[in-house]
C-alpha cells in the first residue's frame, strides 16, 4: 500500500542549479528558496560547499544561506564532499549535510576524484565531525540504476554503498538514478534489493528524468513503502559529471500525481508553480514539467 503522505526534498537549487550553463545570481537562488518554502517544501538543498573550481555555479552558497530570511521549520542541507567542505558548512551555520558516494567506480572517480572505498574513507570522518556538531547527515548513492561510463550497474552494488552510509550515520539514504535510464521493474528490484540492508523507512528516491520514466518508477517503488522523494522545481537540472543528464522528476509533476491519488506532501501547487515560473523567466526556457506548462496556459 501506498504511504498516506510523502516528505517531497526539493533539490532544484542544488542539483538544478548546479548544472545551469550560468551562473545564478545569489539573490534569485534566495527568491527560489523563499518561494518553494513558501509553497510548503519543508526540505529544500540550497547549495553545495564543492570545490569551486569543480562546480562553480555553487560556488555562492555561503552567501545564499546567509541571505535567506529566518525559515522555521524549513530544512536547507547542502552537499559537502570532504572536511574543507563541512569547515565551510559549519561556518556557514548549517544544521544538515548531504555527503554523495556512487555504486560506479568510474563515475566516482569523475565526479568526487577518488574511488569508491577512498570515498567511505573520506566521508566517515565528514559524518563523524558533523554529527558531533550536531548536524544531521543524509547519504546519496549515484548511478542506481545505471552509470553513463559503465552502462549497467549491479543492485548489489547500490545496497553496498547504501549500507556503509547508513553505518557512517546517515538518517536516510537517497538512491539517486543519475541518467535516468532505469524503468518501473528495475527501479522496484532495485528497492527490494537495497532494503535487505537498508530499512525502507531510510531510503528516498532521487529520479532523474532523462528518459521521462522518473514518475513511473517512482509510482513503482511508492506502495513498497518509500515515502521520501526527491524532486526539482520545474525539472530544473542534471548533473555536470554526467554528459546529457537531465533534470530531476519535475517537482509540479510530482506533487500533481500524489495530489491526485490523495497523497499528502503539505505542498500548494499553485504556489510551487508561480516559484517555477519566476525561475523558468530568470533562465529565459520553457518548464521540462508537463504540470507546470500546463497550469502555465490555463
Ligand atoms: P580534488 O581536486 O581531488 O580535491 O577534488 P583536493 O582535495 O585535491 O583539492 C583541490 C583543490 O580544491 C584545492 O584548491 C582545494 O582547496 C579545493 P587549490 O589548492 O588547488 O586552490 N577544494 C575545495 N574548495 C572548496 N570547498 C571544498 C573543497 N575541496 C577541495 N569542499 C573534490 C575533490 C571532492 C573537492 C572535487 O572533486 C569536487 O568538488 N567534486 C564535487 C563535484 C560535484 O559537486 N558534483 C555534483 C554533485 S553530485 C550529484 O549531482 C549527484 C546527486 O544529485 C545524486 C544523483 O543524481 O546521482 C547528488
Ligand atoms: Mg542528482
Amino acid at each position: 500500500t501506498c504511504p498516506s503522505r510523502v516528505r517531497v526534498v526539493e533539490v532544484g537549487p542544488r542539483d538544478g542549479l548546479q548544472n545551469e550553463p550560468v551562473i545564478v545570481p545569489a539573490d534569485v537562488k534566495v527568491a527560489l528558496i523563499e518561494a518553494l518554502a513558501g509553497a510548503g517544501v519543508t526540505t529544500i538543498e540550497a547549495g553545495s560547499f564543492v570545490s569551486p573550481r569543480w562546480v562553480p555555479q555553487m560556488a555562492d552558497t555561503a552567501d545564499v544561506l546567509a541571505r535567506l530570511r529566518s525559515m522555521p521549520g524549513v530544512s536547507l542541507p547542502v552537499l559537502v564532499p570532504n572536511l574543507q567542505g563541512l569547515d565551510r558548512a559549519l561556518a556557514a551555520g548549517v544544521r544538515e549535510i548531504a555527503v554523495f558516494g556512487a555504486a560506479s567506480e568510474s563515475f566516482s572517480r569523475r565526479n568526487i576524484n577518488c574511488s569508491i572505498a577512498e570515498s567511505f574513507d573520506r566521508f566517515a570522518p565528514v559524518a563523524g565531525a558533523a554529527r558531533a556538531a550536531g548536524l544531521r547527515v543524509r547519504g546519496y548513492v549515484s548511478c542506481v540504476l545505471g552509470c553513463p561510463y559503465e552502462g549497467d550497474v549491479s543492485a548489489d552494488a547500490v545496497a553496498k554503498v547504501a549500507a556503509a552510509l547508513l553505518a557512517m550515520g546517515c538518517y536516510e539514504i537517497s538512491l539517486g538514478d543519475t541518467i535516468g535510464t532505469g524503468t518501473p521493474r528495475e527501479a522496484r528490484q532495485l528497492i527490494e534489493r537495497v532494503a535487505a540492508d537498508v530499512p525502507i523507512d531510510r531510503l528516498a528516491l532521487h529520479f532523474h528524468d532523462t528518459y521521462g520514466q522518473a514518475l513511473a518508477n517512482i509510482l513503482a517503488c511508492l506502495d513498497l513503502g518509500v515515502s521520501v522523494v526527491d524532486a526539482a522545481v520545474v525539472g530544473l537540472g542534471g548533473c555536470p559529471y554526467a554528459r546529457g543528464a537531465t533534470g530531476n522528476v519535475a517537482t509540479e509533476d510530482l506533487v500533481y500525481m500524489l495530489d491526485g491519488m490523495g497523497i499528502e506532501t503539505g505542498i500548494d501547487l499553485h504556489a510551487l508553480a508561480r516559484a517555477g515560473q519566476s525561475i523558468s523567466r530568470h533562465l529565459d526556457r520553457e518548464p521540462a514539467s508537463k504540470v507546470a506548462r500546463a497550469m502555465a496556459a490555463t
